[in-house]
């Protein structure tokens, strides 16, 4: 706590100089003196927070390293402006707040909040004063700051412009990042470039510093607000910017005002960055009282055979989603052991142009070859469930008229997921009147509207006690922690790009970069599992560029509590490597990083939450890798047998991807253990209990 002299000091300091990028360096060598402190539990990191000439700024530095010089906060809002003329009149401190909570499902069980706070009260000068206040936590793994617009005396709702955040950069860092407000959403490949080289990019944005730190920016709990990306103004400074409103409205709403958090994770190896739990640390505790139906789930699918083209969406000979196939994946699925079936292509709405005729969507009325009850009763009798698919291509009005009734069905039905889809293009979302159905304006996905409407949807899901997949979704903020039955989204490239993307395919890296990106925001169904890795037949021009190997690795790499088994069942007939795939668990009690080096290699191990065995997982890009681990992990005084799934010696995702072994081992807690991959390889490996 600072003595309130101090405070009274600080309040009174001319605060700072512009910083030219020339003295960048002297500044990157001591830390950041002027402002209030506050510091992290174990003192890792100071967050410093003050006025300067009525701008409300703060900065961030990790022991003497700065990681954040000065940057401005505040707003514009239409017809006021909130960005300067602000004095301080109140901060408070709030000590170690230090409590463990239970995730329900999740990579971790027990997930420790620690922090230290303080908030800032600050009020516009002259008349009819704004009130605005800062809440900023000091993590040991990074720091977060959200706002408060507080209730003014004559205006209620209000309209934001633009918000004014901040984050200047000590360092031309090295960036991982995609692009935003293009054609395809989150779905884009990683670029790896310096940060003088980004233009307007999505978060999580991740960055390896000069002096070996590793950062990543990003938000928690967006829940009515625009979605935040980060668009670099001058040199090295990059600020908030808010998906827009077709009138340019940012964000509508009436006060009090409470912003999504500004997340800045910090550490020391990039591993650390993947078991940072700082996003779901700033979110609310889970709303939903009873949880008992929520369940991670492994599923396999009527899906990869439309993504190959063997199978359609529509009806016709070739329509993938009849009782008789259904049937057949039932079976499977009940004698693998799987929990569920998703179905795409079951409803009325996929012939002609799906993407145009959105609105000709029904979420309850199946297609003729598909008898929806007899199937859900099937299922069920065999101890699995169906998955219902919910593509709207973005017809909101449509999915919104009839969610109520879909969830509602499906609930009847013993239904306990829904896939739900928003393909659809860039600004072209359709917002539409909700009684007339006349068209109001072109929405983005990521905007103020829609991310009310996914918000819409997980809620009253949770009503019929429905779990959400979205695919082409908002970006995850950590909000299941408050509703954790929306328990996974897609939200990047997944495997369907190795069936059809022009480039190709996925590259061998790209699974080497989505777990320090994409992923630290929260789980994704990337559907791994393909054991064909190519197609000469149906699509020439693409393969998988990995191993079989690595197919494997990519159940315990890239979490995910739905997870999808995604070939084709024929091709795991007479598999030996499919054992892994029906043994892997889908919800943990611990995940460890053992290894990791952004865009290059990853080995995460994680522990089944029921039962005593350890899983693990690594995955290298284009090259080849030889890793000693130490086993660190595993219980001291029991043997375990690892059952390892290894890319043989001569393996190579390009000449020679399905060469493997498969092979037992006796091990032990502290034992070195070494792991070998081959070009675009991985490897899995149980470890079973004694
Ligand atoms: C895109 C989704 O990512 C994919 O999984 C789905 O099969 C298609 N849309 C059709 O809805
Ligand atoms: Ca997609």
């Amino acid at each position: 706590m600072l003595s309130l002299s101090f405070r009274r000091l600080v309040r009174q300091l001319p605060f700072y100089v512009v910083i030219i990028l020339s003295s960048l360096i002297t500044v990157a060598c001591e830390a950041q003196e002027k402002g209030i402190p506050l510091v992290s539990p174990g003192g890792t990191h100071t967050v410093r927070f003050m006025v300067d000439d009525g701008v409300p700024m703060y900065s961030v530095d990790r022991g003497n390293s700065p990681i954040i010089l000065p940057s401005k906060l505040g707003f514009e809002l239409n017809g006021h402006s909130l960005a300067g003329e602000f004095e301080l009149i109140e901060e408070t401190f709030l000590d170690q707040v230090d409590e463990t909570w239970e995730q329900p499902w999740g990579e971790k069980q027990w997930i420790r909040n620690n922090y230290n706070a303080s908030v800032y009260t600050l009020r516009t000068m002259g008349e009819d004063p704004w009130m605005l206040r800062v809440h900023f936590r000091a993590y040991d793994d990074g720091v977060a700051f959200r706002y408060e617009i507080l209730p003014h005396e004559t205006i209620g709702d209000i309209e934001i412009m633009d918000e004014l955040t901040e984050f200047v950069l000590a360092a031309d860092h090295s960036a991982w990042w995609i692009p935003a407000y293009q054609w395809n959403r989150y779905e884009f490949l990683y670029e790896n470039t310096s940060v003088s080289e980004l233009d307007v990019v999505h978060t999580p944005v991740t960055m390896e510093t000069h002096d070996g730190y590793y950062l990543s920016f990003h938000e928690a709990a967006l829940v009515d607000y625009a979605s935040m990306a980060l668009q670099r103004k001058d040199g090295l400074t990059l600020e908030a910017d808010l998906a827009e409103w077709s009138d340019g409205v940012k964000v509508r709403g009436s006060l009090p005002i409470v912003t999504p958090w500004r997340t800045i994770q910090i550490a020391e190896t990039p591993g650390d960055l993947i078991t940072s739990y700082l996003i779901l640390n700033c979110n609310e505790p889970n709303k939903l009282e009873d949880v008992s139906w929520i369940e991670p789930t492994k599923y396999v699918g009527i899906w990869w055979e439309m993504h190959l083209g063997t199978s359609t969406w529509f009806q016709g000979e070739k329509h993938g989603a009849t009782t008789e196939n259904t049937r057949y994946q039932i079976d499977f699925a009940a004698d693998h052991g799987f929990d569920a079936v998703l179905v795409e292509g079951w409803n009325v709405g996929w012939d002609g142009d799906w993407i145009a005729n959105a609105d000709s969507f029904s979420f309850t009325q199946p297609y003729p070859d598909y008898d929806l009850h007899g199937l859900a009763d099937y299922a069920l009798e065999s101890g699995v469930r169906l998955i219902a698919h919910n593509e709207t291509s973005v017809g909101i009005l449509n999915y919104e008229r009839q969610m109520e009734d879909a969830y509602k069905l499906y609930q009847k039905l013993g239904i306990r997921a829904i896939k739900s889809g928003y393909v659809g293009h860039r600004k072209e979302i359709k917002r539409r009147d909700p009684v007339s159905g006349e068209v109001l304006g072109l929405e983005w996905h990521h905007g103020q509207w829609m991310v009310n409407h996914y918000q819409k949807s997980v809620e009253l899901a949770a009503q019929y006690q429905i779990m959400v997949n979205v695919h082409e979704p908002i970006k995850d903020t950590g909000l299941r922690r408050t509703w954790p039955n929306l328990i996974t989204r897609e939200g990047a490239r997944g495997q369907e790009f190795n069936a059809w993307a022009e480039d190709g395919g996925n590259p061998p890296d790209h699974t080497c970069i989505i777990p320090f990106t994409r992923l630290l925001s929260g789980p994704m169904d990337f559907t791994p599992g393909i054991f064909d890795l190519h197609f000469p037949d149906s699509r020439p021009d693409n393969r998988v560029q990995t191993t079989l190997m690595k197919q494997l690795a990519l159940y315990v790499v890239i979490y995910s509590p739905l997870q999808m088994a995604a070939d084709l069942l024929e091709n795991y007939e007479d598999q030996p490597a499919f054992q892994f795939i029906e043994d892997v668990p889908v919800d943990w009690e611990d995940t460890v990083v053992l290894n990791a080096k952004i865009g290059d290699y990853l080995t995460i191990a994680r522990k089944d939450r029921n039962g005593d065995d350890w899983y693990l997982g690594s995955v290298t890009d284009e090259n080849p890798r030889e890793f000693s681990v130490v086993l660190d992990f595993l219980d001291e005084g029991r043997e375990y047998t690892a059952q390892v799934y290894a890319d043989a010696d001569d393996a190579d995702w390009d000449t020679n991807p399905y060469a493997h072994t498969i092979s037992e081992q006796i091990v032990s807690h502290g034992q070195t253990y070494s792991i070998s991959l081959a070009p675009g390889g991985g490897q899995a490996v149980r470890f079973i209990a004694d």
